[in-house]
């Protein structure tokens, strides 16, 4: 979530206000700079786009499950699809598909699909 965001809406910046539009700052000042070590800060979620191609039978490129057994991970926190893709990728959890996938990737794939699911905009409706 957050920082692709806040590179879109970077014009509006200095009149932003309260703890969001303070993170967004100093990620503009860091990028500015060149300091894009930060794993948050190094997420390129139209990297992410590309690399999606890969989840895309499962998950869609649009992040809603293609089956009843794949999760839907459109617009799902970022910190906790990077904490799954982690886990994944650790063996703390298991699953006979995910588990090969993530092995494949790096914290900068990780974080790149992350920032791109993450950036999906959805909406709900509950039932009546
Ligand atoms: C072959 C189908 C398949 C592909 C390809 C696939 N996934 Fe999944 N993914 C699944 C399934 C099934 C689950 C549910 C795992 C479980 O039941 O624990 C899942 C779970 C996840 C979760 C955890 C969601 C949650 O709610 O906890 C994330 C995050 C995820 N996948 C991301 C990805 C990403 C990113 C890619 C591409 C790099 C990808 N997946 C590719 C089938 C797939």
């Amino acid at each position: 979530m957050g920082i692709d965001r806040c590179r879109r809406g970077s014009a509006s910046l200095p009149r932003r206000r309260g703890p969001a539009g303070g993170l967004c700052r100093s990620a503009a000042v860091a990028l500015a700079l060149g300091l894009t070590a930060g794993p948050a800060l190094a997420a390129d979620a139209k990297a992410g786009r590309q690399q999606a191609t890969v989840c895309q039978p499962c998950h869609g490129l649009d992040g809603v499950g293609r089956n009843p057994t794949v999760p839907n991970i459109a617009g799902e926190s970022e910190l906790y699809l990077i904490k799954q893709l982690k886990a994944f990728r650790s063996g703390e959890r298991r699953h006979a598909q995910m588990s090969i996938i993530a092995k494949g990737l790096a914290d900068k794939d990780i974080a790149n699909l992350a920032a791109w699911y993450a950036a999906i905009e959805f909406s709900v409706k509950m039932p009546e």
